[in-house]
């Protein structure tokens, strides 16, 4: 049975991507820090999505750990749940830095470091932990990142700099590490907690699963390491 580690899946895209995996069979491991809400997604999505999927699964074998990724502690135990072997690690769980956003010229560094901490240097942690596991046995990683990374939308600056790091990151990894699959993906808009949190009319996006649904196509297919929009990945169905 294949792993999968996926951060941040007690809601949103990280729960809509653990449920379609747990339905194709895969062994997960997911974290998130509000250990209630974990354990509420986790029965969803071992008992194939109750609330949004089309279920069917065949009794997915899902691992709830809660905890900061920021944390090297909590890192740890993830990866200690992953030593029997790990073929997929998606890096989801992501903050959008100081809600109202702040344009640059008022943003504070240090809330910039802490927004840095969680979307860049936890993600490169943890994959640096797994790295010899995933090219062991020929793994990928998935990076969510944002359109934020490369558009200059006002006030998303200290967030979309750190997806572009994380991107650029990614694109890097992809070269260094030829059997490893590196993929790096903006799902776009969703209706989720984030998008809500940001002040975007989040109830006009459509639901993560949609999202969620067009990148499982870079697992079932095991796509070329490389950037993808989930847009670009369902139109190409
Ligand atoms: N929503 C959008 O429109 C949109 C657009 C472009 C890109 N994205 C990206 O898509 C990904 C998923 O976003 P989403 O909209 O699904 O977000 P969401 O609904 O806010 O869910 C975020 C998940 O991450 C967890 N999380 C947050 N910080 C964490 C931390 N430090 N340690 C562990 N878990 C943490 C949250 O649980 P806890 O709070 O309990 O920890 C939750 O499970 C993110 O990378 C985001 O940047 C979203």
């Amino acid at each position: 049975m294949k792993t999968a580690l996926i951060t941040g899946a007690s809601r949103g895209l990280g729960r809509a991507l653990a449920r379609d995996l747990a339905r194709d069979g895969w062994h997960l491991v997911i974290d998130a820090r509000d250990p209630t809400a974990l354990a509420a997604a986790a029965d969803d999505i071992s008992s194939g999505g109750s609330s949004g999927g089309t279920g069917g699964n065949d009794g997915g074998n899902v691992r709830a750990i809660a905890g900061d990724v920021t944390d090297p502690a909590h890192r740890a135990d993830l990866v200690r749940a992953v030593e029997g072997g790990l073929d997929l690690l998606v890096n989801n769980a992501s903050t959008l830095g100081p809600t109202p956003m702040y344009r640059l010229a008022a943003l504070p560094v240090t809330d910039l470091a802490d927004t840095f901490a969680t979307n860049v240097l936890a993600p490169l942690a943890l994959i640096q932990d797994v790295l010899p596991s995933l090219r062991e046995r020929r793994g990928a990683i998935l990076n969510i990142t944002s359109d934020a990374a490369v558009e200059n939308y006002e006030t998303w600056g200290g967030y979309g700099s750190s997806k572009a790091a994380l991107e650029q990151l990614s694109n890097v990894l992809a070269a260094e590490e030829p059997d490893v699959a590196v993929w790096w993906a903006d799902p776009g808009e969703m209706n989720t907690d984030m998008l809500r949190a940001a002040g975007e009319d989040a109830d006009s996006a459509p639901p993560p699963e949609e999202a969620a649904a067009a990148l499982r196509r870079l697992v079932t297919d095991r796509l070329p390491s490389g950037r993808y929009r989930a847009s670009a990945l369902a139109g190409a169905q």
